[in-house]
C-alpha cells in the first residue's frame, strides 16, 4: 500500500462457510482514479467489493482505507467515507423513491438533528442526477428494472462518500443509461477527485472508462495496468475463454474488443 491508494487489501482470505473464494490477494485501489473490474461470472469480484466495504469479514488479511484498518472504524465513519452499490440490493417493502435515496443520508445524520438542509439538497441532487425525480413519491417495487436501478445509484449518490464502490451498476439499464451512469461516475471522480470503483462486463465500456483496469480469475487477480497494455487477445482467452480480435477504438483509441467466438476447454 502507499498514500495514493484509497483502498487496499493485504493477504485476503475470502470464504463462504467452506468455499474459499479469495485466496492470499493483494489489491490496491488508487485514490481519485476509476478503477474498473472485470472478470467471469463466479471469479469473486462481488466477494471483493463486499469485503473492501466491509460486508463480508475476512478469513485473513487486512483492507485499509486510506491507510487505516477499517475494522477500526466506526459503522457511520466508515459510511461516511465509502459508499457500496451491491449487486442485487434489496428495498425495504412499500417504501417509496425519495425515502429510499434519503436513507443514503444516514451516516451524515445526528442523534437530535434528523433531517437537514444538506440533506434535502444531497437527496434532490441525486435524483435529479440520475433522473430519477419524476418518480420521487412512487413505490420502488412499482419501477422497471432499469428505473429502480438508478434509484439505487441516487441512493449512493445521496450518500456522498469519497470513495464508492459499484457492482455492475449498468446492469438492467439501455445503452444510453448506460452511458450517462458512467459519465455520472467519472464526472464525479474528475470534478470533486472521487475515488471510484466499477464492476462492468461489458469489456469495451470497460476499457473506455478505466484509469486503471483489474482483470480477475478464480478469486485472484490476472492482470492490472492501463486498459491498453492489459487487454490483449491472448488476456481475453485465458481468463474469458474469449477469442476476440483487439484493435485501436476508432473514436476513443481505447482497446476495442470484437469477440468472435468462445473457446471451449478441450479446445486446447
Ligand atoms: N452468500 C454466498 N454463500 C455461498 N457462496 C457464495 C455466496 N455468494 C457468492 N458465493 C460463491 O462465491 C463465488 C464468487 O461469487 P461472486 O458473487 O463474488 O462472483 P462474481 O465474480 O461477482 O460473479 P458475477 O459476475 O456472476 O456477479 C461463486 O462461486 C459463488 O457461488
Ligand atoms: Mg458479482
Amino acid at each position: 500500500m502507499t498514500t495514493t491508494d484509497a483502498l487496499a487489501a493485504t493477504g485476503l482470505t475470502l470464504r463462504y462457510e467452506a468455499r474459499e473464494v479469495v485466496r492470499d490477494l493483494d489489491v490496491a485501489i488508487p485514490a481519485g482514479k476509476v478503477t474498473v473490474i472485470i472478470g467471469p461470472n463466479a471469479c469473486g469480484k462481488s466477494t471483493l467489493l463486499r469485503a473492501l466495504a466491509r460486508l463480508l469479514t475476512p478469513a485473513a488479511g487486512t483492507v485499509t482505507l486510506q491507510g487505516t484498518d477499517i475494522r477500526s472504524l466506526g459503522s457511520k465513519d466508515l459510511a461516511r467515507r465509502l459508499g457500496l452499490l451491491p449487486q442485487s440490493p434489496l428495498a425495504p417493502f412499500g417504501i417509496t423513491v425519495a425515502d429510499l435515496v434519503g436513507r443514503g443520508r444516514f451516516p451524515h445524520q445526528r442523534m437530535l438533528q434528523q433531517w437537514s438542509a444538506d440533506d434535502e439538497r444531497a437527496v434532490s441532487a441525486a435524483m435529479t442526477a440520475t433522473g430519477v425525480a419524476e418518480f420521487a413519491d412512487r413505490g420502488v417495487e412499482e419501477l422497471s428494472g432499469g428505473q429502480r436501478q438508478r434509484v439505487w445509484i441516487a441512493m449512493l449518490l445521496a450518500q456522498d462518500t469519497p470513495v464508492m464502490l459499484l457492482d455492475e451498476p449498468t446492469t438492467y439499464l439501455d445503452v444510453s443509461h448506460q452511458l450517462d451512469v458512467l459519465e455520472l461516475c467519472r464526472g464525479l471522480n474528475r470534478s470533486e477527485d472521487r475515488t471510484v470503483v466499477l464492476v462492468l462486463h461489458d469489456l469495451n465500456q470497460a476499457a473506455r472508462y478505466a484509469d486503471h483496469l483489474i482483470v480477475m480469475k478464480d478469486g485472484a487477480i490476472a492482470a492490472e495496468g492501463d486498459p491498453a497494455t492489459v487487454l490483449t487477445e491472448k488476456l481475453l482467452e485465458d481468463v474469458f475463454r474469449l477469442r476476440a480480435h483487439v484493435q485501436s477504438d476508432p473514436v476513443f483509441g481505447t482497446p476495442l474488443v470484437i469477440p468472435i467466438t468462445s473457446v471451449t476447454e478441450d479446445a486446447g
